[in-house]
């Protein structure tokens, strides 16, 4: 792009052609005042307070919206405009309502900050305040409109940042005010309570409603959100230790581009709650009750080394945790593998992703795994399938938002439900729940069929097309169309989107939970392989993750079949390595998955069970079968930051520190590794899990010492090639792609990536006696099976029932109407809901919101794997849905 030339304040300045003057003016580090800019809006010039005159004509322009032209003479200081500005600044505060003494903003109202810096104090103009009343019936914002100055920031962000529309401008002129369609109260209207234009208001309109503090925080600090993978940057405000309130980081870089969602907004207040656990417990005569750290510790090295010794390592397994650190899940792993012996090693996220990354890893030899969200907005086309981000992952549904709205890009969603994105795509598929793999193959059919592939890439770079044409020749779309629901049409509407471009694929729980999972994951890596959608910018496999370390949880190896830098333990070579490091035997054979571990539990066979930062009897299926097999341990050691379901039944209680009380690091599901310090102390007694780890080590006389979280992170850098950024300057860094292939380079250098044959799923076949599909799936309120969001006090607040999603034609066939309690069973237990009727779902499925009333809809689910290809299966079952009459409501949770 062409250079300008043009002076600012007497400085010579260069800046690409189309800057603003503004930010050529603070590129070079000259202030200029503002109140309704912001780097990630789009400029509107509403507030004029950015005025500068450009000496040659004369001309004052706000420096936001006018670009530089060659040879400006631009002041920002000259008299002409600090007299402006000062009677810009005197209009509004005339508008004001005189209550800043007692305004929640205080000293961090940027309009009172700006006054202050221009000197205007007493107003001598007629006061004209715009009162109006203060809204606060939600548990998350409060709304008082009287001190708004109509900079848009709010509608902007709503519009812009995270497209969800619920403000806009109502009436016009001194009435005008951003509002709710038909000044309806924000939780009637579509509002999300993502909080982003609350944090982008500059003054008091916007707040958030805080229910334990008032006032403005002593201390700010920059962290990275302690709820989903996308690892949205922070800045958590602090009174004397407590975390008070949350907001987004405005760094320009970050994921999260200045927008959170509900949780990471609001629902950083379980970190408060009395529930957090402060000192460490042992079991007595049947009852936890406090004791020293070094009793603590020597009951847990004791009982795991004399049970070892006992039953040998087998008889011992480690569960690990997605949400604790990168460091953590390091040395966690390494205890179990070296120091103890064992490869019963695994973390909470087996059931969201595991069979799946594994298929990934194999087929890519662990390539293509870095995938910056900003790719999205990039993208030929995207392709959601089984994931509905608006409320898993709500900044990536942001992303999938403005790709479509913003840049029109197309985007179509295969879902069962009509889920929050339909409305944003060109195309949705309302397919029938497992038969994404049927769908997948049919539209690889007819873009073979339409000879939409580039013979010489495929003859270049791959190999196994043959057989994998040949499939697709004999896919019979009829069939397939029966089987999903979806008409060929839809389909040949599909493929006719896709021809010729490059796809982002999204893939979520809808998939990586699903029964036929890793066959679906296969047929979609083959269509990624013929339409060149993989090892690119803008295209390839977006895999979405539930928890914030999830990746790094499976990086750093706490995995039964795999190593630190996901490196495969039964490779002579790479065991090896790892063994000279260690100083240490490893066994090639891999361990117990958390699944079998319960299995293994149920028989005796395992004596002890180590959890760090999971709480399996509410997040996995069948609690009740879970608890009955963690009674059968002979030692439970559960070291987490709250009080669980789990930590009930332990036989030692090790309090850890949550995300914001340590220093350490989390990958988000980019691939981007972000390391933080904490921001305030653990309550009571409780120490960072790498800290008890490493005292543990101690106590267990290994013979390395972490005397630092620098140490640790040290030995990552030095022995896991993906992590050799690893918390370098404090900054955040990505990993590195360390896989022999390099996909599709020119030279066609590198091994040829393989197409799988197709392989055809049958007909599901309905059971009568569970006549519909339960979908299980997320909310935006909770995270996973909510231990963590269901302690807040806010959410709490908000009274959401997670009523039972059922189709209009169901509930009146069962006599049902909005709110009758039912019972739903399947074959492994029941619970009972409030039920919601939808006209779009389709008749035969219902959706349940997971999270809700301590996770009761994991009581449906069968623990034991399902299906052939090893994924867990608990996205959906088989259930009967059952009208309870008023006096059989005993139970509806709480
Ligand atoms: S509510 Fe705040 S952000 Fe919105 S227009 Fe008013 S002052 Fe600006
Ligand atoms: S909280 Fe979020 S969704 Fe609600 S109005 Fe503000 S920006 Fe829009
Ligand atoms: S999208 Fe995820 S990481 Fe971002 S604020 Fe929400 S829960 Fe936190
Ligand atoms: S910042 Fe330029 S007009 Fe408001």
């Amino acid at each position: 792009m062409e250079e300008i030339s043009l002076t600012i304040n007497g400085k010579n300045i260069n800046c690409p052609q189309g800057t603003s003057i503004l930010n050529a003016a603070l590129e070079n580090g000259i202030k200029i005042p503002t109140l309704c800019h912001h780097p990630h809006l789009e400029p509107v010039g509403a507030c004029r307070l950015c005025i500068v005159e450009d000496e040659k004509s004369g001309r004052i322009m706000a420096s936001c919206v006018t670009p530089v032209s060659p040879n400006m003479v631009i002041q920002t200081e000259s008299p002409t405009i600090k007299k402006h500005r000062i009677n810009i600044i005197r209009l509004m505060m005339a508008n004001h309502p005189e209550s800043c003494i007692v305004c929640s903003q205080g000293n961090r109202c940027e309009l009172r900050q700006i006054a202050a810096e221009l000197g205007v104090g007493q107003i001598d103009l007629y006061p004209m305040p715009h009162y109006t009343g203060l809204e606060e019936a939600n548990p998350f914002i409060i709304r008082d409109l009287s001190k708004c100055i109509l900079c848009g920031k709010c509608i902007r962000a709503d519009h812009e940042l995270v497209v969800v529309g619920a403000i806009d401008y109502n009436l016009r002129g001194f009435k005008s005010r951003p509002a709710t369609v038909h000044e309806m109260p924000l939780e009637k209207s579509s509002c999300t309570f993502c909080g982003t234009c609350v944090s982008l208001c500059p003054t008091g309109a916007l707040s958030l409603k805080n229910t334990r503090y008032v006032g403005s925080p002593q201390k700010e600090s920059s962290t990275i959100c302690g709820f989903c993978g996308v690892g949205c940057s922070l800045v958590m405000g602090s009174v004397d230790g407590q975390i008070i309130e949350v907001n987004p980081s405005h760094k320009e870089d970050t994921v999260n581009r200045s927008t959170l969602c509900v949780r990471g907004h609001f629902a950083h207040d379980f970190l408060n709650v009395s529930e957090r656990l402060t000192s460490p417990l042992i079991r007595r005569d049947g009852e936890l009750s406090p004791a020293t750290w070094d009793e603590a510790l020597e009951v847990v090295a004791k009982g795991l080394i004399s049970i070892k010794k006992k039953n040998g390592p087998q008889s011992l397994a480690f569960l690990g945790s997605s949400k604790c650190t990168v460091e953590e899940n390091y040395i966690f792993q390494k205890m179990a593998r070296v120091i103890l012996g064992t490869n019963n090693v695994d973390n909470g996220s087996y059931g969201s992703e595991k069979a799946v990354i594994n298929l990934i890893n194999e087929k890519l030899i662990g390539g293509d795994r870095i995938k910056p969200l900003s790719g999205l907005e990039e993208a030929e086309i995207i392709f959601v399938i089984g994931a509905d981000p608006t409320q898993s992952v709500p900044v990536v549904g942001y992303y999938l938002k403005r790709a479509s709205r913003i840049k029109g890009i197309p985007l179509i969603v295969a879902d069962p439900r009509k889920t929050g994105l339909v409305s944003f795509s060109s195309l949705w598929l309302p397919i029938a729940p497992h038969s994404d793999c049927a769908m997948i193959n049919a539209i690889a059919a007819i873009l073979y069929k339409r000879k939409s592939y580039d013979a010489g890439f495929i003859r270049k770079f791959t190999e196994g097309f043959d057989l994998y044409s040949d499939g697709l020749s004999s896919v019979d779309l009829k069939k397939v169309s029966r089987v999903t629901g979806l008409s060929i049409e839809l389909m040949e509407k599909a493929a006719d989107l896709i021809e010729g471009k490059k796809i982002a694929f999204v893939i979520g729980h809808g998939i990586m939970q699903q029964r036929y999972g890793t066959l679906a994951m296969d047929a979609l890596l083959n269509l990624a392989l013929m339409t060149e959608s993989l090892g690119g910018d803008g295209r390839g496999i977006y895999l979405l993750a539930r928890e914030n370390n999830q990746m790094g949880a499976w990086d750093m190896g706490a995995a039964p079949d795999f190593l630190p830098g996901r490196q495969s333990l039964n490779n002579d070579i790479i065991r090896k390595h790892w063994e000279q490091n260690w100083e240490v035997k490893l066994s090639p054979d891999p361990g117990l998955n958390i699944i079998r571990m319960i299995e293994e539990a149920e028989k005796h066979n395992l004596k002890a069970l180590y959890i760090m930062g999971e709480n399996p009897i509410r997040s996995l299926p069948q609690p009740k079968r879970i608890s009955n097999a963690l009674n059968n341990l002979e030692l439970l050691i559960v070291q987490d930051i709250l009080d669980t379901e789990t930590t009930q039944l332990a036989d030692v209680v090790l309090p850890g520190a949550a995300f914001s009380e340590k220093g350490g690091t989390f990958t988000n599901l980019e691939g981007r590794i972000q390391s933080f310090e904490p921001v305030v102390s653990p309550p009571g007694e409780a120490k960072p899990d790498w800290e008890i780890l490493d005292m543990l080590f101690d106590t267990m006389h290994y013979f390395k010492k972490y005397s630092s979280l620098q140490e640790i992170r040290a030995e990552i850098i030095n022995l896991v090639p993906m992590y050799t950024e690893l918390g370098r300057n404090g900054e955040e860094s990505w990993i590195k792609e360390c896989s022999n292939i390099r996909l599709f380079h020119p030279d066609g250098e590198g091994e040829l990536i393989h197409f799988s044959p197709v392989i055809k799923t049958g007909d599901e076949r309905s059971d009568k006696d569970y006549p519909f599909t339960a979908i299980l799936g997320s909310l935006r309120y909770h995270l996973g099976g909510g231990t963590r969001t269901g302690y807040s006090d806010r959410i709490k607040a908000f009274g959401l029932k997670g009523e039972v999603e059922i189709s209009s034609d169901d509930g009146a066939r069962l006599n049902l109407k909005e709110g009758d309690t039912v019972r739903i069973s399947s074959p492994h237990g029941s619970t009972s809901r409030e039920v919601t009727m939808k006209k779009e779902l389709r008749p035969g499925l219902v959706f349940i919101p997971i999270g809700f009333h301590n996770n009761d809809a994991m009581q449906l689910i069968n623990l034991t794997q399902l299906g052939e290809a090893d994924s867990p299966g608990w996205k959906e079952c088989s259930v009967k849905i059952e009208r309870l009459e008023e006096y059989q409501i005993t139970d509806t949770g709480f």
